[in-house]
């Protein structure tokens, strides 16, 4: 092809690409009611297991989870529905990150619980199609990936608000092969979506008493999506005069997050995409490793729960699966009984992690033979949510740090 008409050619997709984001700008400027989980009987929870280890920590989840609340599962007032099928293999039959009748059964649940999912790269053998995860997050709109991360002996009380549908996400599989040496793809911020990542950050802070909200960025730089990320926290950390912000760059808040002696001091932090998948793993690799940490993907109508770790196909290979640590799922689980109603039970369950997984380690996971599996860990922690002394035994734990 002509240098001419390969310019011919991407422009006319990138018009295309630019159609379809101003669509999508115009059902953002719509304001859409947040879902009320205390007028909805039953709340429906789906299942997902998903690929390589997914099955095994789901299914040690699903357990604690249905027995926290079996109550409310017998009184109807909640309902578990397994959703077959968001595996690589049927994805890779239908050539769909997630097949329509999948996608149906999804929309067909309040929330769900999500074991991790296998993203194909070039070259791997699968078809090339776009994560699971990333068409969830976009298909159901989960604009605000929450991810927390405490150590309470160091002080440390972090809550990043990642923004989930935009930037190089929001059409990262559609970049374009411009001639055989140029390759581009395109980053994509609107106000709206930055508006609305930015506000959950503020009320979060505002609603759990936080006094401080960072945002990241590399404004500094790329000057005209994340000078547009940084000019709406300005606007809108107008209407918190109660909450200090403060604006950092991605590099130098990568740096900060390994100062022992500042780094106590975030609290609330929201950020691009991008940037929010990277610093996230930082963060929980502080904490004690991506296994450790959860994730909400919550939208206004639907939300998402899921381990912010990958698929761990070299477990399978390997036959460890069954060693598999669920703690991140059981993680977000909690965080899902919260999201829904059930914070006194979310709690619960946030502490028995800390106790097995931090503190008290009775048992403890390796990922190989010589620990425990992830059934065995499961029932841990189930036995720990029960303990009528679970509160005093968290508490000493952390006074004793
Ligand atoms: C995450 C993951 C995903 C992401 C991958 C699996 C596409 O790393 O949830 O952080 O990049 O968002
Ligand atoms: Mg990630």
């Amino acid at each position: 092809m002509s240098n001419i008409n390969a310019i011919e050619s991407a422009k006319e997709h990138f018009g295309k690409l630019l159609e379809q984001q101003i669509r999508r700008v115009d059902l953002l400027l719509k304001e859409q009611e947040w879902t009320d989980y205390s007028g909805l009987s039953p709340i429906v929870i789906g299942m997902i297991g998903g690929d390589g280890i997914g099955p095994t920590i789901s299914l040690a989840t699903q357990k604690v989870l249905q027995h926290m609340l079996s109550d409310e599962e017998s009184q109807g007032k909640i309902k578990f529905k397994t959703v077959e099928g968001l595996t690589i293999e049927n994805r890779a039959k239908h050539n769909k990150s997630i097949p329509d009748d999948v996608l149906a059964v999804i929309k067909e649940c309040h929330v769900t619980l999500k074991g991790p999912t296998h993203t194909p790269e070039k070259g791997d053998g699968w078809p090339n199609i776009e994560s699971a995860n990333v068409s969830m997050r976009k298909e159901l709109d989960l604009f605000a990936n929450v991810r927390p991360v405490r150590i309470p002996r160091e002080d440390i009380d972090w809550t990043f608000f990642r923004e989930n549908t935009e930037d190089l996400y929001a059409v990262g599989s559609q970049g374009v092969n411009v001639t055989p040496d140029l390759a581009i793809d395109f980053r994509v911020i609107t106000s709206p979506g930055s508006e609305r990542i930015i506000e959950a950050a503020f009320a979060h802070a505002k609603r759990t008493g936080k006094t401080r909200v960072t945002v990241v960025t590399k404004a500094n730089v790329v000057k005209t999506t994340d000078g547009k990320f940084l000019d709406t926290a300005k606007k809108i950390g107008k209407r918190y005069p109660d909450i200090e912000w403060d604006g950092w760059y991605i590099d130098i808040m990568t740096a900060k997050l390994l100062d022992k002696a500042r780094r106590d001091q975030f609290q609330v932090l929201v950020l691009p995409n991008l940037y929010g998948d990277i610093l996230t793993d930082e963060a929980a690799e502080i904490q004690g490793g991506v296994g450790t940490a959860g994730s909400a993907n919550i939208g206004k109508k639907y939300a998402m729960f899921e381990a912010i770790h990958g698929s761990a196909p070299r477990m399978v290979d390997e036959g460890r699966d069954i060693f598999a640590d669920p703690s991140s799922l059981l993680r977000a689980a909690a965080m899902m009984l919260e999201h829904i109603g059930f914070e006194e039970k979310g709690s619960r369950l946030h502490k028995a992690i800390d106790i097995c997984g931090m503190y008290e380690r009775t048992i403890s996971i390796t990922g190989r033979s010589n620990g425990a599996t992830s059934e065995d860990f499961g029932s841990y922690v189930m036995s720990t949510v029960e303990d009528s002394s679970l509160d005093s035994r968290w508490e000493n734990y952390i006074d004793s740090q």
